[in-house]
Protein backbone atom coordinates (compact mmCIF):
# COMPACT_ATOMS: atom_id res chain seq x y z
CA UNK A 1 0.00 0.00 0.00
CA UNK A 2 0.90 3.05 -0.70
CA UNK A 3 2.81 5.49 2.55
CA UNK A 4 -0.26 8.04 3.15
CA UNK A 5 2.04 11.29 4.52
CA UNK A 6 0.51 14.18 6.01
CA UNK A 7 1.67 17.98 6.79
CA UNK A 8 4.32 17.88 9.48
CA UNK A 9 2.51 19.31 12.96
CA UNK A 10 1.84 23.51 13.24
CA UNK A 11 2.06 23.73 9.80
CA UNK A 12 -0.47 24.42 7.09
CA UNK A 13 -1.57 24.33 3.64
CA UNK A 14 -2.58 27.39 1.93
CA UNK A 15 -5.43 26.06 -0.32
CA UNK A 16 -6.67 27.39 -3.60
CA UNK A 17 -10.47 28.40 -2.35
CA UNK A 18 -8.87 30.60 0.29
CA UNK A 19 -5.09 31.81 -1.44
CA UNK A 20 -7.03 34.98 -2.60
CA UNK A 21 -7.44 36.17 0.94
CA UNK A 22 -4.08 36.13 1.70
CA UNK A 23 -3.20 37.86 -1.15
CA UNK A 24 -5.11 40.69 -0.37
CA UNK A 25 -4.17 41.28 2.90
CA UNK A 26 -0.55 40.87 2.24
CA UNK A 27 -1.08 43.33 -1.09
CA UNK A 28 -2.72 45.73 1.22
CA UNK A 29 0.59 45.37 4.00
CA UNK A 30 2.58 46.45 1.01
CA UNK A 31 0.59 49.34 -0.28
CA UNK A 32 -0.23 51.07 3.26
CA UNK A 33 3.66 50.60 3.72
CA UNK A 34 4.39 52.53 0.40
CA UNK A 35 2.03 55.74 1.83
CA UNK A 36 4.72 55.27 4.51
CA UNK A 37 7.56 55.41 2.19
CA UNK A 38 8.90 51.74 3.28
CA UNK A 39 10.08 49.73 0.65
CA UNK A 40 10.50 46.36 0.74
CA UNK A 41 13.35 43.91 1.59
CA UNK A 42 13.92 39.84 1.03
CA UNK A 43 16.33 38.10 3.36
CA UNK A 44 16.70 34.38 3.00
CA UNK A 45 14.75 31.95 5.73
CA UNK A 46 17.78 30.59 7.11
CA UNK A 47 21.12 32.02 8.71
CA UNK A 48 23.73 31.56 10.61
CA UNK A 49 22.46 30.18 14.17
CA UNK A 50 24.52 33.13 15.64
CA UNK A 51 22.04 36.20 13.92
CA UNK A 52 19.18 34.99 16.20
CA UNK A 53 21.30 33.57 19.14
CA UNK A 54 22.86 37.46 20.38
CA UNK A 55 20.31 39.65 18.66
CA UNK A 56 16.90 38.19 19.94
CA UNK A 57 18.92 36.86 23.07
CA UNK A 58 20.03 33.71 24.75
CA UNK A 59 16.93 33.97 27.73
CA UNK A 60 14.58 34.03 25.29
CA UNK A 61 11.82 31.60 24.59
CA UNK A 62 13.06 31.66 21.23
CA UNK A 63 16.55 30.90 21.52
CA UNK A 64 16.16 28.80 24.30
CA UNK A 65 13.45 26.26 23.22
CA UNK A 66 11.84 27.06 19.79
CA UNK A 67 14.71 27.67 17.37
CA UNK A 68 14.78 25.40 13.76
CA UNK A 69 18.46 24.57 14.27
CA UNK A 70 20.45 22.78 11.70
CA UNK A 71 24.01 21.66 10.65
CA UNK A 72 24.83 21.81 6.87
CA UNK A 73 27.50 19.58 5.46
CA UNK A 74 30.35 21.28 6.37
CA UNK A 75 29.25 21.61 9.39
CA UNK A 76 27.97 25.60 9.53
CA UNK A 77 25.06 25.79 11.93
CA UNK A 78 22.23 27.48 10.78
CA UNK A 79 18.57 28.22 12.07
CA UNK A 80 15.29 29.03 10.18
CA UNK A 81 14.38 32.37 10.84
CA UNK A 82 12.27 32.80 14.01
CA UNK A 83 11.96 36.53 13.34
CA UNK A 84 13.03 39.16 11.03
CA UNK A 85 14.45 41.84 12.38
CA UNK A 86 17.70 40.29 13.01
CA UNK A 87 17.91 39.33 9.79
CA UNK A 88 16.98 43.07 8.60
CA UNK A 89 19.66 44.04 10.79
CA UNK A 90 22.24 41.45 9.20
CA UNK A 91 21.69 42.73 5.53
CA UNK A 92 21.11 46.47 6.47
CA UNK A 93 25.64 46.45 8.08
CA UNK A 94 26.25 43.83 5.82
CA UNK A 95 24.82 45.84 2.55
CA UNK A 96 25.45 49.42 4.12
CA UNK A 97 22.10 50.45 3.47
CA UNK A 98 22.26 53.72 6.02
CA UNK A 99 25.49 54.83 3.81
CA UNK A 100 23.68 57.41 2.31
CA UNK A 101 22.79 58.62 6.14
CA UNK A 102 19.16 59.49 7.34
CA UNK A 103 16.67 57.15 7.58
CA UNK A 104 16.09 53.50 5.84
CA UNK A 105 12.59 52.17 5.90
CA UNK A 106 11.93 48.44 5.52
CA UNK A 107 9.28 46.34 5.07
CA UNK A 108 8.55 42.29 4.67
CA UNK A 109 6.59 39.57 5.04
CA UNK A 110 7.27 36.03 4.78
CA UNK A 111 7.13 32.34 6.82
CA UNK A 112 8.86 32.42 10.05
CA UNK A 113 9.44 29.26 12.44
CA UNK A 114 9.27 28.46 15.66
CA UNK A 115 9.14 25.28 17.16
CA UNK A 116 6.36 25.62 19.90
CA UNK A 117 3.13 23.98 21.20
CA UNK A 118 0.70 24.55 18.37
CA UNK A 119 -2.66 26.04 19.18
CA UNK A 120 -5.09 28.81 17.92
CA UNK A 121 -3.27 31.40 15.88
CA UNK A 122 0.20 29.66 16.71
CA UNK A 123 1.76 28.21 14.23
CA UNK A 124 5.58 25.78 13.87
CA UNK A 125 5.63 27.84 10.66
CA UNK A 126 3.51 30.79 10.67
CA UNK A 127 4.12 34.09 7.94
CA UNK A 128 4.53 37.66 9.79
CA UNK A 129 4.54 41.02 7.94
CA UNK A 130 6.80 43.94 9.36
CA UNK A 131 8.55 46.84 9.10
CA UNK A 132 11.47 48.77 10.16
CA UNK A 133 12.64 51.84 10.59
CA UNK A 134 16.42 52.22 10.68
CA UNK A 135 18.22 55.68 11.67
CA UNK A 136 16.42 57.53 13.97
CA UNK A 137 15.33 58.06 17.61
CA UNK A 138 12.76 60.59 17.31
CA UNK A 139 9.49 59.64 19.14
CA UNK A 140 7.94 61.03 16.30
CA UNK A 141 9.40 58.05 14.35
CA UNK A 142 8.20 55.49 17.26
CA UNK A 143 4.53 56.98 16.85
CA UNK A 144 4.66 56.88 13.43
CA UNK A 145 5.44 53.17 12.95
CA UNK A 146 2.74 52.83 15.57
CA UNK A 147 0.61 54.87 13.11
CA UNK A 148 1.66 52.34 10.53
CA UNK A 149 0.29 49.26 11.83
CA UNK A 150 -2.99 51.07 13.18
CA UNK A 151 -3.49 52.01 9.81
CA UNK A 152 -2.97 48.93 8.82
CA UNK A 153 -5.10 47.16 10.77
CA UNK A 154 -8.20 50.08 10.12
CA UNK A 155 -7.74 49.32 6.29
CA UNK A 156 -8.48 46.03 6.77
CA UNK A 157 -11.53 46.92 8.50
CA UNK A 158 -10.67 45.49 11.54
CA UNK A 159 -12.17 47.78 14.76
CA UNK A 160 -12.25 45.54 17.75
CA UNK A 161 -8.20 45.56 18.68
CA UNK A 162 -6.66 48.07 21.25
CA UNK A 163 -3.18 49.29 21.73
CA UNK A 164 -0.97 49.02 24.50
CA UNK A 165 2.25 50.94 24.81
CA UNK A 166 5.26 51.03 27.43
CA UNK A 167 8.73 52.20 27.93
CA UNK A 168 11.32 49.63 28.56
CA UNK A 169 13.94 51.89 29.18
CA UNK A 170 17.31 52.19 28.27
CA UNK A 171 20.09 50.41 29.13
CA UNK A 172 21.06 52.86 31.97
CA UNK A 173 17.30 52.66 34.22
CA UNK A 174 17.40 49.11 33.19
CA UNK A 175 20.40 49.17 36.08
CA UNK A 176 18.05 50.19 39.13
CA UNK A 177 14.96 48.81 37.62
CA UNK A 178 16.40 45.01 37.54
CA UNK A 179 17.75 45.13 41.17
CA UNK A 180 14.16 46.33 41.91
CA UNK A 181 12.55 43.38 40.61
CA UNK A 182 15.42 41.19 41.89
CA UNK A 183 14.44 42.33 45.07
CA UNK A 184 10.86 41.94 44.73
CA UNK A 185 10.70 38.27 42.87
CA UNK A 186 13.73 36.29 44.90
CA UNK A 187 11.34 36.44 48.55
CA UNK A 188 8.56 34.50 45.38
CA UNK A 189 11.12 32.27 43.53
CA UNK A 190 10.17 29.00 45.13
CA UNK A 191 6.45 29.42 44.10
CA UNK A 192 7.28 30.11 40.44
CA UNK A 193 8.23 28.27 37.43
CA UNK A 194 11.49 26.72 36.32
CA UNK A 195 12.19 29.84 33.49
CA UNK A 196 11.33 32.45 35.79
CA UNK A 197 13.84 30.88 38.03
CA UNK A 198 16.68 30.46 35.69
CA UNK A 199 15.56 33.76 33.96
CA UNK A 200 15.68 36.37 37.19
CA UNK A 201 19.86 36.29 36.94
CA UNK A 202 19.89 37.30 33.22
CA UNK A 203 16.73 39.20 32.33
CA UNK A 204 14.60 40.01 35.55
CA UNK A 205 12.10 41.69 33.37
CA UNK A 206 10.75 38.74 31.40
CA UNK A 207 9.90 37.88 34.83
CA UNK A 208 6.91 40.72 34.03
CA UNK A 209 5.74 38.75 31.08
CA UNK A 210 5.37 35.09 31.94
CA UNK A 211 2.08 33.53 31.48
CA UNK A 212 2.27 30.98 34.34
CA UNK A 213 -0.77 31.76 36.28
CA UNK A 214 1.04 31.54 39.81
CA UNK A 215 3.72 33.87 38.08
CA UNK A 216 1.40 36.27 36.75
CA UNK A 217 -0.31 36.70 40.04
CA UNK A 218 3.34 37.78 41.90
CA UNK A 219 4.19 39.80 39.22
CA UNK A 220 0.55 42.06 39.24
CA UNK A 221 2.22 44.11 42.48
CA UNK A 222 6.00 43.93 41.16
CA UNK A 223 7.17 47.27 40.92
CA UNK A 224 6.10 49.63 37.83
CA UNK A 225 8.89 50.24 35.23
CA UNK A 226 7.78 53.53 34.16
CA UNK A 227 8.63 55.17 38.13
CA UNK A 228 12.22 54.35 37.19
CA UNK A 229 12.22 55.63 33.78
CA UNK A 230 15.61 58.33 33.23
CA UNK A 231 14.76 61.54 32.15
CA UNK A 232 15.91 60.84 28.03
CA UNK A 233 13.19 57.83 28.33
CA UNK A 234 10.68 59.61 30.42
CA UNK A 235 10.89 62.47 27.80
CA UNK A 236 10.76 59.91 24.96
CA UNK A 237 8.13 58.17 25.85
CA UNK A 238 5.78 61.36 27.07
CA UNK A 239 6.80 63.01 23.56
CA UNK A 240 5.58 59.31 21.80
CA UNK A 241 2.14 59.29 23.69
CA UNK A 242 2.05 63.27 22.18
CA UNK A 243 2.30 62.36 18.90
CA UNK A 244 -0.28 59.51 19.21
CA UNK A 245 -2.82 62.09 20.84
CA UNK A 246 -2.21 64.18 17.72
CA UNK A 247 -2.58 61.37 14.68
CA UNK A 248 -5.80 60.62 17.00
CA UNK A 249 -4.66 56.95 17.69
CA UNK A 250 -6.45 55.86 20.48
CA UNK A 251 -4.23 53.79 23.12
CA UNK A 252 -3.67 52.66 26.57
CA UNK A 253 -0.35 52.64 28.74
CA UNK A 254 0.22 49.16 30.01
CA UNK A 255 3.30 49.06 32.44
CA UNK A 256 3.34 45.38 32.26
CA UNK A 257 4.20 44.77 28.29
CA UNK A 258 7.82 43.87 27.96
CA UNK A 259 7.77 42.04 24.95
CA UNK A 260 9.98 38.33 24.81
CA UNK A 261 13.15 39.62 22.98
CA UNK A 262 16.01 40.60 24.25
CA UNK A 263 17.00 43.25 22.05
CA UNK A 264 14.46 45.95 22.82
CA UNK A 265 14.95 49.25 25.18
CA UNK A 266 12.58 52.21 25.72
CA UNK A 267 9.24 51.96 23.34
CA UNK A 268 7.46 48.84 23.45
CA UNK A 269 4.04 48.26 21.78
CA UNK A 270 1.26 45.32 20.85
CA UNK A 271 -1.93 45.93 19.25
CA UNK A 272 -4.23 43.36 20.86
CA UNK A 273 -7.57 41.97 19.66
CA UNK A 274 -9.32 40.69 22.75
CA UNK A 275 -11.54 38.16 21.37
CA UNK A 276 -8.89 36.19 20.02
CA UNK A 277 -8.50 33.57 22.81
CA UNK A 278 -4.98 33.13 24.45
CA UNK A 279 -2.81 34.26 21.34
CA UNK A 280 -4.56 37.70 20.97
CA UNK A 281 -1.56 39.90 19.76
CA UNK A 282 -2.28 41.18 16.48
CA UNK A 283 0.85 43.17 15.98
CA UNK A 284 4.30 43.19 18.61
CA UNK A 285 6.69 45.40 18.22
CA UNK A 286 9.30 48.06 19.93
CA UNK A 287 12.75 50.15 19.66
CA UNK A 288 16.07 48.30 19.35
CA UNK A 289 18.66 50.88 19.69
CA UNK A 290 21.66 49.78 19.95
CA UNK A 291 21.50 46.33 17.56
CA UNK A 292 22.60 47.64 14.69
CA UNK A 293 26.27 48.36 16.77
CA UNK A 294 25.49 44.93 17.85
CA UNK A 295 25.87 43.61 14.34
CA UNK A 296 28.96 45.62 13.93
CA UNK A 297 27.50 48.71 12.35
CA UNK A 298 27.63 51.98 13.21
CA UNK A 299 25.09 52.92 16.56
CA UNK A 300 22.25 53.16 14.35
CA UNK A 301 19.01 53.75 16.61
CA UNK A 302 16.34 51.50 15.13
CA UNK A 303 12.37 50.50 15.71
CA UNK A 304 10.14 48.23 14.07
CA UNK A 305 6.75 45.67 14.61
CA UNK A 306 5.43 42.76 13.18
CA UNK A 307 2.24 40.81 13.01
CA UNK A 308 1.32 37.08 12.27
CA UNK A 309 -1.33 36.83 9.26
CA UNK A 310 -2.89 34.15 10.65
CA UNK A 311 -4.52 36.16 14.07
CA UNK A 312 -4.72 38.52 11.49
CA UNK A 313 -7.27 36.88 9.52
CA UNK A 314 -8.70 34.98 12.35
CA UNK A 315 -9.72 38.36 13.51
CA UNK A 316 -11.30 39.78 10.33
CA UNK A 317 -12.92 36.33 10.02
CA UNK A 318 -14.83 37.22 13.61
CA UNK A 319 -15.61 40.56 12.27
CA UNK A 320 -16.94 39.89 8.91
CA UNK A 321 -14.19 42.32 7.15
CA UNK A 322 -14.12 42.10 3.47
CA UNK A 323 -11.23 39.93 1.81
CA UNK A 324 -10.86 41.18 -1.53
CA UNK A 325 -13.28 39.60 -4.50
CA UNK A 326 -13.03 35.92 -5.25
CA UNK A 327 -10.97 36.14 -8.48
CA UNK A 328 -13.19 34.09 -11.35
CA UNK A 329 -12.87 33.59 -14.67
CA UNK A 330 -14.45 36.49 -17.07
CA UNK A 331 -15.48 34.20 -19.65
CA UNK A 332 -16.48 30.38 -19.91
CA UNK A 333 -15.53 28.63 -23.31
CA UNK A 334 -18.00 26.03 -24.67
CA UNK A 335 -16.87 24.51 -27.95
CA UNK A 336 -19.24 22.13 -29.49
CA UNK A 337 -17.16 19.10 -31.45
CA UNK A 338 -13.60 18.92 -32.60
CA UNK A 339 -13.39 21.55 -35.32
CA UNK A 340 -14.07 24.11 -32.76
CA UNK A 341 -12.03 22.83 -29.72
CA UNK A 342 -8.88 23.47 -32.41
CA UNK A 343 -10.38 27.01 -32.66
CA UNK A 344 -11.42 27.85 -29.11
CA UNK A 345 -7.29 26.57 -28.43
CA UNK A 346 -6.05 30.01 -30.55
CA UNK A 347 -8.91 31.74 -29.27
CA UNK A 348 -8.64 31.34 -25.84
CA UNK A 349 -4.78 31.69 -26.24
CA UNK A 350 -5.40 35.53 -28.21
CA UNK A 351 -8.00 36.25 -25.12
CA UNK A 352 -5.83 35.46 -22.39
CA UNK A 353 -2.45 37.58 -24.00
CA UNK A 354 -5.16 40.41 -23.69
CA UNK A 355 -6.26 40.23 -20.56
CA UNK A 356 -8.95 37.98 -20.55
CA UNK A 357 -9.08 34.92 -17.77
CA UNK A 358 -11.12 32.26 -19.25
CA UNK A 359 -11.88 28.79 -18.39
CA UNK A 360 -12.42 26.04 -20.76
CA UNK A 361 -12.67 22.03 -19.57
CA UNK A 362 -11.29 19.77 -22.17
CA UNK A 363 -12.56 17.10 -20.45
CA UNK A 364 -16.47 18.38 -20.98
CA UNK A 365 -17.78 18.08 -24.11
CA UNK A 366 -21.70 18.18 -24.08
CA UNK A 367 -23.68 21.54 -24.12
CA UNK A 368 -25.41 20.84 -21.28
CA UNK A 369 -21.93 19.78 -19.11
CA UNK A 370 -19.97 22.57 -20.27
CA UNK A 371 -23.11 25.38 -19.11
CA UNK A 372 -23.58 23.94 -16.15
CA UNK A 373 -19.84 24.13 -15.37
CA UNK A 374 -19.73 27.35 -16.88
CA UNK A 375 -22.38 28.19 -14.35
CA UNK A 376 -20.58 26.67 -11.45
CA UNK A 377 -17.31 28.49 -12.36
CA UNK A 378 -18.76 32.11 -11.55
CA UNK A 379 -17.81 33.42 -14.91
CA UNK A 380 -19.83 36.59 -16.22
CA UNK A 381 -20.29 35.49 -19.80
CA UNK A 382 -20.04 32.26 -21.73
CA UNK A 383 -19.23 31.98 -25.55
CA UNK A 384 -20.45 29.38 -27.62
CA UNK A 385 -18.75 28.34 -30.64
CA UNK A 386 -20.31 25.01 -32.51
CA UNK A 387 -19.89 24.46 -36.56
CA UNK A 388 -22.39 27.48 -37.48
CA UNK A 389 -20.42 29.79 -35.92
CA UNK A 390 -17.44 28.58 -36.88
CA UNK A 391 -18.57 28.94 -39.98
CA UNK A 392 -19.11 32.80 -39.86
CA UNK A 393 -16.03 33.02 -37.79
CA UNK A 394 -18.15 34.62 -35.09
CA UNK A 395 -19.00 32.90 -31.46
CA UNK A 396 -22.11 33.53 -29.11
CA UNK A 397 -21.44 35.51 -26.01
CA UNK A 398 -24.03 34.81 -23.97
CA UNK A 399 -23.89 36.90 -20.30
CA UNK A 400 -25.15 34.02 -17.61
CA UNK A 401 -26.90 36.50 -15.31
CA UNK A 402 -29.23 38.39 -17.86
CA UNK A 403 -29.15 35.47 -20.18
CA UNK A 404 -28.88 37.82 -22.93
CA UNK A 405 -26.66 36.60 -25.68
CA UNK A 406 -25.75 37.98 -29.06
CA UNK A 407 -23.23 36.15 -32.01
CA UNK A 408 -20.08 38.94 -32.07
CA UNK A 409 -17.58 38.32 -34.42
CA UNK A 410 -14.35 36.04 -33.25
CA UNK A 411 -11.87 39.28 -33.28
CA UNK A 412 -13.88 41.78 -31.83
CA UNK A 413 -14.45 39.62 -28.64
CA UNK A 414 -11.62 41.28 -26.69
CA UNK A 415 -13.54 44.62 -27.28
CA UNK A 416 -16.90 43.18 -26.34
CA UNK A 417 -15.76 42.26 -23.54
CA UNK A 418 -13.40 45.38 -22.19
CA UNK A 419 -15.36 47.75 -24.10
CA UNK A 420 -12.87 50.53 -22.96
P1 LIG B 1 7.06 38.75 18.17
O1 LIG B 1 6.26 39.36 19.25
O2 LIG B 1 7.88 37.55 18.50
O3 LIG B 1 7.98 39.91 17.60
O4 LIG B 1 6.12 38.37 16.96
C1 LIG B 1 5.31 39.35 16.36
C2 LIG B 1 3.96 38.77 15.96
O5 LIG B 1 4.13 37.63 15.14
C3 LIG B 1 3.11 38.27 17.12
O6 LIG B 1 2.45 39.34 17.74
C4 LIG B 1 2.14 37.36 16.38
O7 LIG B 1 1.13 38.12 15.74
C5 LIG B 1 3.04 36.73 15.35
N1 LIG B 1 3.54 35.43 15.79
C6 LIG B 1 4.62 35.18 16.57
N2 LIG B 1 4.78 33.86 16.78
C7 LIG B 1 3.78 33.24 16.11
C8 LIG B 1 3.40 31.87 15.89
N3 LIG B 1 4.10 30.86 16.42
N4 LIG B 1 2.31 31.62 15.13
C9 LIG B 1 1.59 32.63 14.57
N5 LIG B 1 1.91 33.94 14.73
C10 LIG B 1 2.99 34.24 15.48
C11 LIG B 1 8.84 39.77 16.56
O8 LIG B 1 8.89 38.80 15.83
C12 LIG B 1 9.69 41.00 16.33
N6 LIG B 1 10.62 40.71 15.24
C13 LIG B 1 8.80 42.19 15.99
C14 LIG B 1 9.60 43.41 15.73
C15 LIG B 1 9.97 43.91 14.54
N7 LIG B 1 10.09 44.21 16.67
C16 LIG B 1 10.77 45.19 16.07
N8 LIG B 1 10.69 44.99 14.78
Amino acid sequence: MATKYSIPRGTYDILPDISYRRIYVEQMFYKIAATFNFKQIVTPIFERSDVFERSVGDTSDIVQKEMYRFTDKKGRKFALRPEGTASVVRSYVENNLGMAGGATRLCYSGPMFRYDRPQKGRYRQFYQYGVEYLGSDDPMVDAEIIALGHRYLTALGLKNFKLEINSIGSANCAKDYDAALVDYFTPHLDAMCRDCRQRIDKNPKRLLDCKVASCKAIAKDAPNMLEYLDDDCKTHFTAVQRYLAQMGIPFSVNPTIVRGLDYYNKTAFEFIDTNLGAQNTLIGGGRYNGLVAQFGGKDVPGIGFAGGFERLMLSMETEGCFFGEEPRPQIYFVALGNAAKVAAAGILYRLRSQGISAEYNVEKTSMKAQMKAADKSGAKGVLILGDDELKDNVVVLKWLETGKQKRIKIDNIAEELHPE
